[in-house]
């Protein structure tokens, strides 16, 4: 039972970690600056003894130490799990700065912080955009060139490189997460978000980016807390690289409009756009070689098209869906 500090916790993907950790007994500290997370998300905890939460910017180091200085004097925290980034690739594409700094500089901000105070275990949330566009071939974690083709994957590959020069000289160990896209609640961002938005604005038709041959895979949420507390406490060395995911071919965006028009707006006309690729930085086709994973004893519950379906439903329920969420 240890103290762990969720970077970008009042995000999708935290909000549905914190509670994770919380259930094992685990102190959590969520540090976020609510730049698209919500603390909403977290109002489940706020009341909860072994959860703290602090708005502050991982991107400037000196403040984030001085933040976290205190905490950690208070009680050791022993494991950062940095999910603090720019989730949002074509904002990254609009001004390189926003990955630069939510994405490259938060993980800089991270590890100054945890050198300062000594702090043992990262655990980081990397992305497939690391691996670029290795056209239609299964990606293991040794596929390359590592070419990414938006800044956003640039900024998650320079974030690994730095992470693996930090293993050399003080942490004493590094999980890398290779995430595929991630579907589920409280969405933030993504297709299936945008998608429902858009089907529920206008159920007589809807605009979809790119030509909807785009295949990828997706793993649900809960799919993907379970394997990185599953390789988190297995005993596999200091720097891992791991790809987590499906192992299935994935499932296109047609697929996937059809899915939602079908739940949503059944009379909908689906409207494609001519390219292969939905926006600049966009990978049209990936899957993955998920040995490493499964090698490890772990596979998901759920497989793209069974997560889709469940994510749709999810998002459906979710109050804020058809407008931006509240701050
Ligand atoms: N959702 C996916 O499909 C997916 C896929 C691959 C990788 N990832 C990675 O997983 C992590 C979580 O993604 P998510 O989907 O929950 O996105 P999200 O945008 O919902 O969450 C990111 C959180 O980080 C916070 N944040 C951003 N910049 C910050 C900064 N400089 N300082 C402090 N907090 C900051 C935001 O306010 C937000 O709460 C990110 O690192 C993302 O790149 C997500």
């Amino acid at each position: 039972l240890s103290v762990n500090l969720v970077t970008g916790g009042a995000g999708f993907i935290g909000a549905n970690l914190v509670p994770r950790l919380l259930e094992r007994g685990h102190r959590v500290i969520v540090a976020d600056n609510l730049s698209r997370g919500r603390r909403i998300f977290l109002e489940a905890f706020e009341a909860h003894p072994c959860f703290q939460f602090v708005e502050v910017d991982c991107a400037e180091a000196e403040n984030l130490l001085q933040t976290i200085l205190p905490l950690h004097r208070n009680k050791a925290v022993e494991c950062v799990w940095h999910m603090a980034a720019n989730s949002d690739i074509p904002a990254g594409v609009a001004d390189p700065r926003v990955d630069l700094k939510d994405t490259f500089h938060s993980t800089f901000g991270v590890l100054e912080t945890m050198r300062a105070l000594g702090i043992p275990c990262l655990r980081f949330a990397s992305s497939s955009a690391v691996y670029g566009d290795l056209k239609d071939t299964a990606i293991s974690e040794s596929s390359g060139p590592l070419n990414p083709i938006s800044n956003y994957g640039a900024m998650k590959l320079a974030s690994e490189a730095l992470i693996s020069a930090a293993v050399e000289s003080f942490l004493k160990r590094a999980d890398i997460f290779r995430f595929p896209n991630v579907v589920g609640t409280p969405a933030t961002h993504g297709v299936l978000l945008d998608l429902i938005r858009k089907a529920m604005a206008s159920p007589g038709g809807f605009d979809i980016l790119g030509d909807g041959t785009q295949k990828k895979i997706y793993l649900h949420v809960q799919d993907l807390i379970s394997a990185m507390l599953f390789i988190g406490a297995q005993d596999i060395g200091r720097h891992n690289i791991i790809n987590i995911g499906p192992s299935d071919e994935g499932i296109t965006v047609r697929e996937i409009a059809q899915k939602i028009r079908s739940k949503v707006a059944p009379n909908a006309v689906l409207r494609f756009g001519m390219e292969s690729r939905g926006w600049v930085g966009d990978v049209p086709r990936f899957r993955y070689d998920t040995t490493r994973l499964a090698a490890l004893g772990w596979t998901p519950q759920l497989g793209s098209a069974a997560a889709i379906d469940k994510a749709i439903a999810d998002i459906m329920l979710q109050k804020n869906a058809s407008r931006e969420a509240p701050p």
